[in-house]
């Protein structure tokens, strides 16, 4: 089985791709081979609104990194998308991705069935974390994948998915961040559990 990670930040190597990197650990651990890659490497241009992908599936715009990126999806058994939060939403370049991977939709459903996951990195504490999540989970489901949940069997606490924050506390009006991700105990161990989760599923649907 094969999980492919999709980092949206326009910042490579960062908190988000941290995340992502510790998604697919805990994917890698329960056997899954894994690929994390930047959609900063790649050139995406913006959807035109052509339209040809309601009759064929495939997209007008041939000169880009989405046709790579298209292969990567497709032959991948999950995906895990992960996105900064920039005003409560997901990056433009994220965007533009998600609009561009409509040919894989609209004539032949091709991503249908997949496991799908996501996460998101904020720098505030209620900093539109959950509204971006919500904004991932609904791409992933647009595309007919299961998203799988982040939870471990003993946990009593309810959680819509990983969401790291640079917020550590505020005292005297001034705020205090974390140095990144890495001393976000609640987001990683939410991040493991979904890797985990993401093979569990996968091989409950018979995935190898
Ligand atoms: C254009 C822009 C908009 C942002 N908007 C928000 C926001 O709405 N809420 C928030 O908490 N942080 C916001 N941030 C901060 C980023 O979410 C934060 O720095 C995040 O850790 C970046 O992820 P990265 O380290 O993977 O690049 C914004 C940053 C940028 C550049």
């Amino acid at each position: 089985m094969k999980i492919l990670a999709i980092n949206g930040s326009h910042r490579k190597g960062k908190n988000t791709a941290e995340m992502l990197k510790v998604v697919l650990a805990g994917a890698e651990n329960a056997g899954a081979e894994t690929e994390l890659i930047e959609l900063m490497d790649y050139e995406i241009k913006e959807c035109i609104s052509c339209n040809k992908c309601l009759s064929k599936a495939e997209c007008s715009i041939k000169d880009d990194g989405m046709e790579e990126l298209y292969e990567k999806m497709l032959s991948a058994d999950g995906i895990v998308i992960g996105s900064p939060v920039y005003f409560s939403n997901v990056t433009g370049r994220l965007k533009d991705f998600i609009d561009r991977s409509r040919p894989l939709h609209m004539v032949t459903n091709a991503l249908d069935s997949k496991v799908g996951g996501a996460v998101v990195h904020a720098g505030l504490r209620n900093g539109g974390q959950e509204l971006a999540l919500q904004i991932l989970h609904t791409f992933l489901t647009g595309h007919g994948m299961i998203i799988a949940s982040d939870r471990g069997p003993k946990d009593n606490i309810v959680s819509t998915g990983p969401m790291g924050t640079m917020f550590e506390s505020q005292a005297d009006g001034r705020m205090r961040f974390k140095k990144g991700v890495s001393e976000d105990e609640v987001a990683l161990l939410s991040c493991r559990r979904l890797g985990a989760n993401m093979a569990v599923l996968l091989q409950s649907l018979g995935k190898e």
